[in-house]
């Protein structure tokens, strides 16, 4: 490569300096002229309905241009009348707001209320009274299991025996909790809606995907996609919650067409917590068992998880007992149960996630049963092809990520004897967990356009929430073309341009890193012919030879045959050192190290920024994260940081992101993987496991907060000493 080679350091992030500086405007930071505010007013009952709603006030109050709700709100054409099977909910995304005067959930959106400035439409919105009718309402998971009922097709499932884990010599069966959690990214969800005529709509919005927006929307008003722009250039962080189109974007359309001028309408914080999804709360059960040499018998896995009463929503938290060991009886269930709260959505490795925490405390205790090392037991258990489809692995070196794992944390200074090691007055533990998510390739679309002044231009639809497309755009686009980064510019977040699927499942690198691999071939390959040789052609100098301003290429990309022949996943394991107070329980995280086996690393920086994010997520999953809900009215009451608290720096130990680095020969021709998902599944597990190395108190409600751990004093003293 040529002068600013990418060194093994990889790239730092192309938008960084934008980023850092302020520079980089995100989808609330637009002023088209005319621009007025929205603000919702949420129910404040659970469940019910609407009497009457009293907006006399707020419509005489200064500056506000108009109050909408199910009373005034303008027919929406592509609402649906239900088409599920009466007291079933609907589908996940297909809430239709201000519909009727039905009260689903707390906090429910009933109005908006928009005014010429924010600070006027949130002083109107206060003004809005509504009369209720309400009606009892059930908010408690574990008060409702029973009414639960099978959840998707994936759910149910059988290899070999049923419940064969009770025919085995050491086995184990116990219940595993985690509660809801909220995504909580620091950019707030917000959309400004704009017609620029009767059919065609422009939007400013916080997405995971620009198409899909478009799709979504074009859906519930009926007008053609191509009328519908959307815009999302930066996105601060999303984990899920920005992967379909909320309550909230409808409000603002709806608002934008009343008023008939362009209506911003952003979330504040409380509201990210019941308007935008979440991960739900899911209650588990892991039977377990194995030979006395530590060879799996069977695991039975079940799983109930809520939804809301109005929309299905399904994610995977048995699958990864189907797949992660090798076990020739594995019977899983799972189930959801409706309750009168927001829909959950998917937040970072949905499912996997909450699974994992389970499967990876149950080998934990499993290994302790057995007195065989954690890392030993999964050894022994090695899945060399995928359990569950027969398929060959297109790729896993999972034993090698153990191996060093294990050098890394100093795994041999790990006393397999709980609770026998102590440190300045702290009980020292480690603990180790796995996790897996599928690789996955879509299809994806790149245009590369090599300007006369030897600039290099990228298009593509996706959207960047914050592992640095980009950036590995350009890495992947610099070596093929031989170019410098500098002369490269990526250009993403904007519905007009090429097709690229949401930015989800850890499969964006994979997809559009293959089309901008693809497209940069395509381009060099026309720029070799032109000049009639196949050497490293020099593009300004062929384009001004044949007189030409520019030369392109639009390239579409998608996997072939390979997808189908193997089983694609990537994979990870997390070790985690933990010091743990015997008197107040408190957990101090002191070291944490993360293996990635996610294929090629195509951008080195960005890729340990994401490891690091994601196990920062783990451990906040595992420490602290819970939302908490007041069944006696049925609202959420730690809707702010003070009360729902999620890691800060002092939290954080360093922590060493490592990579196999090996190429997956078949899923794409970087041979990349995903590591999105990976990054935070199986890091609450790690973290639950060294909680019990330390202390001897196993903790299988998270999270894993000191009133839990309150007392360990005495039994750390009987158990150890
Ligand atoms: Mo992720 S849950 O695919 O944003």
């Amino acid at each position: 490569m040529k002068d600013s080679a990418i060194n093994k350091e990889g790239l730092s992030r192309i938008d960084g300096r934008l980023k850092v500086t302020g520079a980089a405007r995100y989808s609330a930071e637009y002023t088209p002229a005319g621009m007025v505010y929205g603000v919702l007013v949420g129910s404040t009952i659970t469940k019910g309905s609407i009497r009457s709603i009293d907006t006399k006030a707020a419509e005489k109050a200064p500056g506000v241009l108009a109050v909408i709700s199910h009373f005034n709100c303008p027919k929406i054409p592509g609402y649906q009348i239900a088409s599920t099977e009466a007291g079933k909910p609907e589908p996940k995304g297909t809430y239709k707001l201000f519909y009727n005067n039905k009260i689903l959930f707390n906090g429910q959106p009933i109005a908006v209320v928009v005014a010429d400035t924010f600070e006027r439409a949130l002083f109107a919105a206060t003004l809005v009274k509504a009369q209720y009718t309400s009606q009892a309402y059930q908010t408690s998971l574990k008060n409702n299991t029973a009414s639960a009922f099978a959840a998707g097709e994936n759910g149910e499932s059988k290899r070999g025996t049923v419940a064969a884990w009770k025919t085995a010599p050491v086995k184990l069966e116990q219940e595993y909790v985690i509660p809801s959690e909220v995504h909580n990214p620091m950019e707030l969800h917000s959309i400004i809606a704009h017609w620029d005529a009767e059919d065609k709509l422009t939007v400013w919005d916080k997405t995971q995907g620009v198409k899909d927006t478009q799709d979504g929307i074009a859906n519930i008003f009926k007008i053609p996609k191509e009328n519908i722009q959307v815009n999302s250039k930066f996105v601060g962080g999303a984990f899920g919650s920005a992967l379909q189109v909320w309550p909230h974007e409808v409000a603002a359309i709806i608002a934008a067409r009343v008023v008939k001028r362009p209506v911003k309408l952003m979330l504040g914080r409380a509201d990210m917590f019941t308007s935008v999804g979440y991960r739900p709360h899911t209650w588990q059960k892991i039977g377990i068992g194995a030979t006395e040499d530590g060879k799996l018998v069977g695991i039975s896995h079940e799983a109930i998880g809520q939804t809301s009463t109005y929309e299905d929503f399904n994610e995977e938290p048995v699958s990864v007992s189907r797949s992660t060991y090798a076990c020739p009886n594995v019977n899983t269930n799972y189930k959801l149960t409706a309750l009168d709260i927001g829909s959950p959505t998917w937040m970072r490795g949905p499912g996997e996630a909450t699974g994992a925490f389970a499967l990876e405390s149950a080998l934990d205790e499993l290994s302790y049963a057995l007195n065989i090392d954690p890392i030993e037991l999964r050894l022994k258990n090695y899945a060399e092809t995928d359990p569950e489809s027969g398929k060959p692995f297109s790729s896993k070196y999972l034993n090698e990520a153990y191996k060093m794992g294990a050098d890394h944390i100093g795994w041999t200074d790990r006393s397999p004897k709980p609770a026998s090691v102590t440190k300045d007055g702290w009980l020292i533990g480690y603990g180790m967990g796995g996790g897996m998510f599928g690789a996955y390739r879509d299809q994806a679309t790149c245009r590369a356009v090599m300007i006369a002044d030897g600039t290099l231009l990228l298009q593509t639809a996706v959207s960047d929430i914050g592992p640095g497309t980009g950036t590995a755009m350009v890495s992947i686009a610099a070596e093929i073309m031989d170019i410098p980064a500098g002369k490269i510019r990526f250009e993403m977040g904007d519905s007009s341009l090429p097709y690229a699927p949401s930015q989800g499942g850890s499969s964006i690198t994979a997809t559009v890193g293959s089309a901008v691999n693809d497209a940069c071939k395509e381009l060099k390959e026309k720029f070799s012919q032109l000049a009639g040789n196949t050497e490293t052609p020099d593009y300004t100098k062929i384009l001004k030879d044949h007189n030409l301003s520019k030369l392109e290429v639009t390239t579409a990309s998608k996997g072939g045959d390979n997808m189908n022949k193997y089983a694609m996943y990537s994979w990870s394991v997390h070790f985690v050192k933990v010091c743990v107070h015997p008197t107040t329980g408190v957990v101090k995280v002191d070291k944490v190290v993360c293996v990635a086996d996610s294929g090629h690393i195509v951008s080195p920086k960005t890729a340990r920024s994401q490891i690091v994010g994601g196990a920062i997520g783990g451990i906040g999953m595992a420490l602290m994260e819970e939302v908490i809900i007041d069944h006696r009215y049925g609202k959420l009451v730690n809707n702010n940081f003070a009360d729902y608290h999620i890691p800060v720096n002092a939290d954080i130990p360093q922590i060493e992101a490592l990579f196999i680095n090996k190429p997956d020969p078949y899923i794409n021709p970087m041979g990349a993987k995903g590591m999105g998902e990976i990054a935070l599944i199986g890091m609450a597990g790690a973290v639950a496991n060294a909680v019990y190395n330390a202390t001897g108190k196993r903790i299988r409600q998270l999270p894993i907060t000191p009133d839990k751990l309150i007392g360990i004093n005495q039994s750390a003293m009987v158990n150890g000493s």
